[in-house]
C-alpha cells in the first residue's frame, strides 16, 4: 500500500492508461479524483475503485478548459481536503497521425491544447494547494514521439506537444522542489488502449510490435506500477526524471 491515504487527481482516467493508473492507485490505498470528459466511463470507474475501500469520485472535466479545471481543482480540495498527487495522463486526440503538411492551424492548436496546455492547466489547479502543504508528486505523460520527432503513430503536433511535456515537467521540478514538490515524466510507446485501437486494426498492431526490441506491446497495468512508484515517497531522490516505457524503441 504505497499510497495509503494520499489524494490523487488523475486526468484521462475514464479509460486507457489513466484508468489503469487509477485502479493501481486505489489498490495502493490512494483516494482518487477521476477527471475525464467521458461521464459513463467516470461512473464505471468510480464504482470499480470504491470496491477497494478508498474514496473515488468522478469529475466531468475538459482538461483543455483552463477556467473549468481551476474550478474543479477547488471542488476537489473541498471534497478531499487536500491534493497530494497529480497525474497528467489525458492526451492523444483524433488527428495525432497527421504530419505537418496535412495539419491545419486548428488541428495543430487542438493537439497542443490536449497534449501540452492541459498539463499546464491542471498543474495550475493544484500547485498552490501543494505549496501550502509542502508536499506534491506530479507525473506527466509524454510519449516516445516527444523524444524522436514522432513515434510510430503520432507526428508533428503530437511530437511537439509531448516534447513540451518533458520541458514543462523539468521546469516544474526546478521551480517547486523547494516546496517539497516532485515532477517526473513517463514516455510510453505502444500500449493497446482505445487511442491505439481507434487508429489501427489488430493486424496493424501486430505488425507494429516488430519495431520494438522486446517484440511486444506494453501492459498498462505494469506501466501503472511505475507511476505508483513515482508518486510514492519511495521515489525520494527522483525528480525531473524521464522514464521511457517503450520496449527499447527509443534506444535503437
Ligand atoms: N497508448 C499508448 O500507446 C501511448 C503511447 C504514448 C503515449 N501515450 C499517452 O498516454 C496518455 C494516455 O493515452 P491512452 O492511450 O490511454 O489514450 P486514450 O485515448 O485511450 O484515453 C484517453 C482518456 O482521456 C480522456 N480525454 C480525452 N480528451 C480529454 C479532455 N479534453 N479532457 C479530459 N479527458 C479527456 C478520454 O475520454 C479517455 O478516457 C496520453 O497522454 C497519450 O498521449 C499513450
Amino acid at each position: 500500500m504505497r499510497l495509503e491515504n494520499k489524494n490523487a487527481v488523475i486526468t484521462g482516467s475514464a479509460g486507457g492508461l489513466g484508468a489503469a493508473v487509477a485502479e493501481k492507485f486505489a489498490q495502493n490505498g490512494a483516494n482518487v479524483a477521476l477527471w475525464d470528459m467521458n461521464e459513463k466511463g467516470l461512473e464505471e470507474m468510480q464504482t470499480k475503485l470504491q470496491k477497494y475501500g478508498v474514496i473515488a469520485k468522478g469529475y466531468k472535466a475538459n482538461v483543455t478548459d483552463f477556467d473549468e479545471v481551476q474550478q474543479i481543482g477547488q471542488q476537489v480540495i473541498q471534497d478531499f481536503g487536500r491534493i497530494d498527487i497529480l497525474i497528467n495522463c489525458a492526451g492523444g486526440g483524433r488527428d495525432i497521425a497527421l504530419g505537418l503538411r496535412d495539419l491545419d492551424k486548428s488541428q495543430w492548436d487542438k493537439l497542443i491544447d490536449l497534449n501540452l496546455t492541459s498539463a499546464f492547466n491542471c498543474t495550475k489547479a493544484v500547485i498552490e494547494n501543494m505549496i501550502e502543504n509542502h508536499y506534491g508528486k506530479i507525473v506527466n505523460f509524454s510519449s516516445v514521439a516527444g523524444l524522436r520527432g514522432g513515434g510510430l503513430l503520432g507526428k508533428a503536433a503530437y511530437a511537439s506537444a509531448k516534447a513540451g511535456i518533458i520541458g514543462l515537467t523539468k521546469a516544474i521540478a526546478k521551480e517547486f522542489a523547494q516546496y517539497g514538490i516532485y515532477a517526473n515524466t513517463v514516455a510510453p510507446a505502444l500500449h493497446v488502449t482505445p487511442l491505439i485501437e481507434a487508429n489501427m486494426n489488430p493486424a496493424e498492431i501486430e505488425e507494429l510490435k516488430k519495431n520494438f526490441l522486446l517484440k511486444t506491446a506494453g501492459d498498462p497495468g505494469k506501466l501503472a506500477e511505475l507511476v505508483v512508484f513515482l508518486a510514492s515517497d519511495d521515489a525520494q531522490f527522483i525528480t525531473a526524471a524521464l522514464y521511457t516505457v517503450d520496449g527499447g524503441f527509443s534506444f535503437h
